[in-house]
């Protein structure tokens, strides 16, 4: 545990160190620019429930934003208004206590580094200015995503400078937590097949569709386990290159389905620092074979730019540990369709093709 700690904390220092030097460069020109926060809420009109709450605020906690130089994520009016329904609408949620609403700012907030698009590479864990919540930020094939426990939020105006720090205007608010009445049934991404879709992988989505089984799957709220999802870009790629084999029918129908269990464990929700742990990744259909020699798996390599799943195709994990709903299935997206060395065998494709 105190190894782990260590590795976190001198990975945060290259990170800010980083972000430091990165934050020192000119930023690009003729991009409006503000000189606080108060300033930016108050010039944008899209931007008023933010203004709203960091008006709320006693003055001691906006002084923590007095010379901005971190980074933030501000869900505009629109995210805003999703977000008031479950609290019964604009005016129930007005009425929070400051304190839910000064956690929530808090959540979007790091002040530690003025984080722009441009030096995201992969995925970045961020330990928000809420002690003890963090959100994944990713570049993904639909641009920058980031992750709380009960939303996944878009950056769909990033790069807005803010006095030394930064601004980017997401289209969800980030939620840390429940929240805190049970009266509101709050899970927007409840089902698998919702998630998929938040990520974008909307053709895989529609394969899946396609057959009884597999919208049950997606419909599924109550599902234990763990996907490998492709992006888009990576599922439209293998559709295409499945069409020039000019299989079909039966024969496809098996393939696709064997091809689908190489992308989930339907035994346990694997976590991607447990999946880092491990020398292979139990998947497939037949939760039975997990572990025995009819098994199918991945072999789990840790190269220095990620996380590696290598069958007979190999795939990075770009975007780990989105959960569904409660948490009880989670979702790593990977780059590439994931296929084992047992099910290559066993549809007999050549052996060249794969791997890389
Ligand atoms: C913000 O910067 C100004 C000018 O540099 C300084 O006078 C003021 O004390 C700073 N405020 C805080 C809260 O650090
Ligand atoms: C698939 O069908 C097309 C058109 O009929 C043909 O040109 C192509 O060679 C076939 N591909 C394979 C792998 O059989
Ligand atoms: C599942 O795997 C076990 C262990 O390899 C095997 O005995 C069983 O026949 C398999 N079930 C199916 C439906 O393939």
């Amino acid at each position: 545990m105190a190894n782990r700690s260590f590795v976190a904390v001198a990975l945060l220092a290259v990170l800010f160190v980083g972000a430091a030097h990165a934050s020192s460069r000119a930023p690009p020109p003729r991009k409006p620019s503000y000189s606080s926060l108060q300033d930016l809420v108050n010039k944008r009109k899209d931007l008023s429930i933010a203004k709203y709450i960091a008006e709320e605020m006693p003055d001691w906690f906006l002084k923590l934003y007095d010379n901005f130089s971190g980074t933030m994520a501000i869900p505009n009016d629109a995210a805003f208004e999703m977000y008031t329904e479950i609290w019964g609408g604009l005016e129930a949620f007005k009425d929070l206590p400051g304190r839910y609403l000064g956690y929530l700012m808090l959540y979007h907030t790091t002040f530690e580094m003025a984080a722009y698009s441009k030096d995201l590479k992969g995925t970045l864990a961020v330990d928000t200015a809420l002690f003890g919540y963090k959100f994944t930020v990713a570049k993904t094939s639909h641009g920058v995503a980031v992750a709380s426990p009960h939303t996944i939020a878009r950056v769909i105006e990033a790069d807005i400078k803010v006095g030394k720090g930064v601004a980017h205007i997401v289209d969800r608010v980030l939620i840390p937590f429940e929240p805190a009445t049970a009266e509101f049934d709050f899970d927007p991404y409840a089902s698998l097949g919702d998630v998929i879709k938040a990520l974008g992988s909307v053709s895989l989505y529609g394969a899946m569709a396609a057959s009884k089984d597999g919208q049950d799957i997606l419909d599924s709220t109550d599902l234990v386990g763990t996907m490998a999802l492709p992006t888009e870009e990576a599922f439209t790629a293998f559709v295409a290159e499945v069409k020039k084999t000019n299989v079909t029918g039966p024969a496809l129908d098996y393939a696709v389905n064997m091809i689908l269990g190489d992308h989930l464990n339907l035994a346990r929700a694997y976590d991607s620092e447990t999946i880092a742990g491990v020398k292979q990744a139990p998947v497939g259909w037949n939760v039975t074979a997990y572990g025995t020699p009819q098994g199918h798996y991945f072999d789990v390599e840790i190269r220095s730019d990620g996380l590696y799943l290598k069958g007979y195709t190999t795939g990075k994990v770009i975007f780990p540990d989105v959960p569904v709903g409660q948490g009880k299935f989670l979702i790593h997206l990977v780059d590439s369709v994931m296929i084992t060395a047992q099910t290559a065998k066993a549809l007999g494709l050549s052996a060249t093709a794969g791997g890389r």
